[in-house]
């Protein structure tokens, strides 16, 4: 992807504590950190709209875990409307893989999703989005 350079003007305070972030989190640089805010308060700000996207939800989980095969169920009937198709792989013995495609507003989505991956014992949890247009 290409890489645009600017520059921005901060105030002292704002500098130390961009600079204190950059530091207690590791980031290799400012830049590296700036990235993350931005997307961390733009990027995930835009999937909290009505916008209709498709996406899907990808969990890793061990299905013995207390509970958890009938909370994923609860959870989904619930969002019925904007569930495409699921489907699930038993990875082994213990772990399984489930991928629940979407489609609807993206709060909606996100809803779903942050519920869906809260839930206990789901070891591996991501929701990936895009608009449809
Ligand atoms: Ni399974």
């Amino acid at each position: 992807m290409p890489v645009s350079r600017f520059s921005i003007s901060l105030e002292d305070e704002l500098l130390k504590a961009l600079d204190l972030f950059v530091t207690e989190n590791n980031f290799p640089n400012r830049s590296q950190a700036m990235r993350h805010l931005i997307e961390k308060n733009i990027v995930e700000k835009k999937w909290l709209c009505n916008n209709i996207v498709a996406g899907a939800v990808v969990m890793i989980y061990n299905h013995h875990t207390k509970e958890i095969l009938a909370k994923l169920n609860r959870i989904q009937h619930d969002y019925f409307e904007v569930i495409l198709s699921s489907l699930h792989f038993h990875l082994n013995h213990d772990m399984c893989l489930e991928i629940i495609a979407l489609k609807g507003k993206a709060k909606i989505l996100t809803e779903l999703s942050d519920k869906l991956i809260a839930i206990k014992g789901i070891k591996h949890g991501k929701l990936i989005m895009s608009k449809t247009d």
